[in-house]
């Protein structure tokens, strides 16, 4: 049983995701602990809930970036899991603790990078009149949103779709992928090795279509 700590700043839906995974088995892990850099963050309330551990770390308690990765990391230390999920985490981190946690800390990304790293991703997706938006997991490097990319989950975008909507169906994406990614990782099915990820064959994944890339053009 895998031991994962997950990096939230808002709702946790995908929190929420991936603790009913652990509970139904389709993780092979616990969520031993959440942290937050933001005391408000509703996803600490879920958390509670499942009777999840939770450390607060908000970084306006901290001058320097630098203090507060710091902080974070002798956190995470002292935690000691084997993964760490970034489920909207939205502070940059440096790269002292990028570099330190490479192999065992994983992002998602609401877009299909390498297109919209950063913020307000839908928004632009909307400006542009894309027809196709999505998803992205990947291992965290020191770059911004640019890791060594895992999977990917790709929808539709619907004629005079809203903000709103396009959001709710980025996000019923995720929570079917990404406990989905969490568990190969805690299998041993996806690792990272000199920087590439390493999928190695199973039912579920196909080493020939790699990084993962699904449809939902149902959702
Ligand atoms: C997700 O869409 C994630 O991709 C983005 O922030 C959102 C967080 O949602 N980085 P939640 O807090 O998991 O509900």
């Amino acid at each position: 049983m895998k031991r994962i700590v997950v990096l939230i700043s808002g709702s946790g839906s995908n929190l929420e995701a991936i603790i009913n995974s652990c509970n139904s088995n389709v993780i092979y892990g616990k969520v031993i602990s959440v942290i937050s850099n933001n005391p408000e963050a509703y996803g600490i309330t879920r958390a509670k809930e499942s009777n999840i551990d939770v450390k607060i770390i908000n970084h306006k308690d901290f001058l320097k970036r630098i203090d507060f990765d710091n902080e974070l990391e002798k956190n995470l230390e002292d935690l000691n899991p084997d993964l760490i999920v970034l489920a909207g985490f939205m502070r940059v981190l440096g790269k002292k603790i990028t570099n330190k946690f490479n192999k065992k800390m994983i992002n998602l990304h609401p877009s299909l990078l390498p297109l919209y790293p950063g913020l307000n991703t839908h928004e632009q997706v909307l400006k542009n009149k894309n027809t196709l938006h999505g998803i992205s997991i990947h291992y965290v490097s020191p770059k911004l949103d640019s890791g060594p990319l895992i999977a990917q989950g790709e929808i539709n975008v619907k004629k005079e779709e809203n903000i709103n909507e396009l959001s709710n169906r980025i996000h019923k994406i995720e929570h079917l992928l990404l406990p989905e990614i969490i568990n190969e990782i805690c299998i041993g099915n996806i690792y990272l090795d000199n920087g590439k990820v390493v999928f190695k064959y199973s039912d579920s994944i196909d080493p020939t279509y790699v990084p993962i890339y699904k449809k939902y053009h149902e959702i």
